[in-house]
């Protein structure tokens, strides 16, 4: 590449995504965060091209001009499901909006954004439709596509989805899966006859990188913030937090669920009002039967705001709000199987919140074991207080799988770049031909 591509990277935290696209040979010129703690890492890592600050009070203006890419994971808490009417009114507030008015603005080559999966079931797949038909009215051609972290190299079964969009006749190419299954697997599901083609087909891959070959190393190395060496390389924030008992908010009172199931079922008759409906209303499938049905066993308790909700379509009385909605913080104790049970697979997935308890030690992974599985390089830093730098950890694309989306990306810019010199050429030759 005789000139680097260069990227605005939004919504940036510690940059894994942003690593991604700079191993790929990305040139990221521009990025942003509102977290100071993870603007300290980026910066401490990548350099001072990052900028802390809302990104909705950051004109384009301020952002370097020639772009061929922008990326972004852009969060999306603003996307409630409980009211589709209220959300759809309420899409100012969609963080999404700045990415598409960035695009927008910049017109690069391609964008890329990622975000959790369960963003294409929201609203009943509206939401994402909505992203997709914004982006398109700007002149862009859309894709997106779960893809798991774990088929990719990445230690962690991490499902993601990405959404790309080009602006320069190109189709949005995914990266081919690389990780699979282990044989021994595929073994077992041929003796139990559910092997498939597509099995078959996983044999070429290498196999899934499991967590006791990415971290197993560290087990029973002591943790400790400060940097040290291990086989001469040096290891940064293997640092953990040592709270093995975690609490959960569990309802205050005892509760039968079939009695509130065989009492919301009274009501919903008396109101007149289908299940179907009640589906429709609340956005989401398969839901309200659970509320209502007791023949299978399989009644269901709705969560605080679902009953308030439906206390306001069925009118019932107040006979079990206390039960069903007043809740008091619990302990979990240490031995109630919070550790982790995928030592012989990819981990699950990463969190931005306290992470899994180490298979062996009475501690939870650190830092740095995380970072690890998310496929951080061992001397990237993260700065802050330890929940800030799990934080991070928990929010980023793994890099590997942003490298090999970046890519594909990267492939196709180049191509369209050939294409173009190639019709140049030809309409030269044209000219000198004429002449
Ligand atoms: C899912 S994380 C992105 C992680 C990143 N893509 C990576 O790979 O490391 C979302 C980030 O958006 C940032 N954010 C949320 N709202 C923001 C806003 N209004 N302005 C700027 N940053 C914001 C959060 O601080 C968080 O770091």
């Amino acid at each position: 590449m005789s000139k680097s591509l260069r990227v605005i990277s939004l919504f940036a935290g510690a940059g894994g995504m942003d690593l991604g696209f700079k191993n790929s040979g990305f040139d990221i010129v521009w990025a942003n965060d509102f977290n100071k703690y993870a603007v300290e890492t980026y910066r401490h890592n990548f350099g001072d091209h990052i900028v802390l600050g809302d990104i909705s009070k950051i004109p384009s203006e301020e952002m370097p001009d020639d772009i061929d890419v922008v990326i972004g994971g852009f969060p999306c808490q603003g996307f409630s499901v409980a009211n589709t009417k209220r959300n759809m009114e309420d899409k100012r507030n969609f963080l999404y909006l700045e990415l598409l008015r960035v695009v927008r603005d910049k017109k690069p080559k391609f964008f890329v954004a990622e975000n959790v999966k369960g963003l294409l079931s929201m609203s009943k797949g509206k939401v994402i439709e909505l992203i997709k038909s914004d982006f398109e009215k700007i002149g862009y051609k859309v894709d997106y596509k779960v893809l798991n972290a774990a088929d990719y190299g990445v230690p962690q079964a991490r499902e993601r989805v990405i959404i790309m969009g080009n602006r320069i006749g190109m189709e949005n190419v995914y990266p081919d899966k690389t990780h699979g299954p282990v044989i021994e697997d595929v073994e077992i599901e041929k003796q139990l006859d559910i092997y498939d083609l597509e099995q078959q087909k996983r044999l070429n891959l290498s196999p899934y990188v499991t967590t006791e070959e990415a971290i197993g190393y560290l087990s029973d190395v002591r943790t400790r913030n400060e940097p040290f060496k291990l086989d001469g390389k040096l290891i940064y924030n293997h640092v953990a937090s040592e709270n093995v008992s975690d609490k959960f908010w569990g309802r205050k009172h005892d509760v039968d669920q079939f009695e509130i199931c065989d009492y919301l079922r009274e009501w919903r008759k008396k109101a007149g009002i289908s299940v179907k409906k009640i589906d429709e209303i609340f956005g989401y499938r398969h839901t309200a039967g659970h509320w209502f049905r007791k023949d299978n066993n399989s009644g269901s308790i709705p969560k605080p705001e679902d009953w308030w909700m439906l206390k306001e379509l069925l009118g019932f009385d107040d006979t079990f709000d206390k039960q069903v909605t007043e809740f008091i913080e619990k302990e979990i104790k240490f031995e109630q199987s919070l550790r982790i049970t995928n030592w012989d697979r990819p981990s699950d997935t990463i969190t931005a919140s306290q992470p899994e308890i180490h298979v062996n030690k009475k501690r939870r992974l650190s830092v740095r074991e995380c970072a690890i599985i998310q496929t951080f390089p061992g001397d990237f830093e993260f700065k802050g207080s330890l929940n800030a730098m799990y934080t991070q950890v928990g929010n980023a694309v793994p890099v590997r799988l942003s490298e090999k989306i970046a890519n594909k990306v990267k492939e196709s810019i180049l191509k369209s770049i050939d294409k173009q010199s190639i019709k140049e050429n030809q309409v030269i030759s044209k000219v000198l031909a004429i002449n």
